[in-house]
């Protein structure tokens, strides 16, 4: 379940919530839908921890959870997530400034967190000059 619409001028803030948009806020409504069908409910709008997730999850308030700027913003999040490395994660903010405005302005999607989203081919996965190891991973991870 999404909560946009490109019907209306309203309905479309809510194809990429913005900021201003609490997290997991489309969550309470999947949670409604899921109680009268039998069939498995997954949602979206503004997840971006794997946190948020889980609680959702955890809730009951749907089957699965759908992650589409915190992957253009961190698309290791998994990996990360899945290695206890929560910290680690460059969190989306819901800015909405290089994906999908970049779409509407007519530019390659990328995000101002993770300028290398949409550009792999020019700068592949960077890693800051002398890491050789785990522990330069860890620095790139936190942006040093
Ligand atoms: C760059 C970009 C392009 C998108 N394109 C589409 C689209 O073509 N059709 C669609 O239904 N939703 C589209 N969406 C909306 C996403 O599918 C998703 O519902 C929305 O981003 C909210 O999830 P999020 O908070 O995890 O980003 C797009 C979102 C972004 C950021
Ligand atoms: S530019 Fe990056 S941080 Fe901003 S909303 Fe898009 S994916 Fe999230």
């Amino acid at each position: 379940m999404v909560a946009g619409t490109s019907a209306t001028l309203t309905g479309s803030d809510h194809i990429a919530p913005p900021m201003s948009f609490a997290p997991a806020y489309v969550a309470p409504m999947s949670a409604k839908i899921r109680e009268g069908v039998d069939v498995p409910v997954m949602v979206a709008g503004r997840i971006n921890q794997p946190q948020e997730g889980e609680q959702v999850l955890a809730g009951g308030q749907a089957d699965m959870v759908v992650m589409t700027r915190a992957l253009i913003c961190d698309p290791l999040l998994p990996t990360k997530a899945e290695q206890g490395l929560a910290d680690e994660i460059r969190a989306c903010i819901g800015c909405n400034q290089a994906c999908i405005g970049h779409f509407h302005a007519g530019y390659p999607i990328s995000c101002i967190q993770h300028p290398e989203t949409g550009r792999e081919l020019t700068y592949g996965i960077r890693r800051p000059a002398g890491a050789l190891d785990d522990g330069g991973e860890r620095c790139l991870f936190r942006g040093h």
